[in-house]
């Protein structure tokens, strides 16, 4: 299936869900406004290493989609489960090696060395979302 469509409604603020793409898992999270803030407050942050803002990362500020691939080598960040271990920013903690992804999914601390590709998406309405 080339394209998905996802309904948002059921999603909490706060929830995180996964879902499949083209054979590919793709985590999207329902923000809060805590992880906004955080995620923005982080926007020229020197010490990000691979800079990007939050805006350039979400479409909707409430609605993060990324793709479950650590850049380094692949591994599944964990950070979907609430009990999971997510690091200090919010966002993810990739077991294999260290890396920390923050909640807009940027890299915070490698190895990995690029943040969580976003893929290709579109609003179709407040609440769904067609990816790919
Ligand atoms: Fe994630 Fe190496 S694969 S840190």
């Amino acid at each position: 299936v080339a394209t998905v469509e996802i309904d948002l409604s059921s999603i909490e603020a706060g929830q995180r869900v996964t879902i499949q793409w083209r054979g590919t898992p793709v985590f999207i999270t329902h923000r809060t406004e805590t992880l906004i803030e955080q995620a923005r407050s982080d926007d020229t942050n020197p010490a990000l290493i691979d800079p990007e803002p939050d805006n350039a990362r979400t479409q909707r500020p409430a609605w993060l989609v990324v793709i479950r691939v650590c850049t380094h080598l692949g591994c599944i960040p964990l950070g979907q489960q609430d009990t999971d271990p997510r690091g200090p920013y919010g966002g993810w903690f990739c077991s294999c090696h260290g890396s920390i992804y923050d909640s807009a999914g940027r890299v915070r601390k490698g190895p990995a060395p690029r943040n969580l590709d976003v893929p290709p998406y579109a609003f179709l309405d407040e609440l769904t979302i067609r990816i790919g």
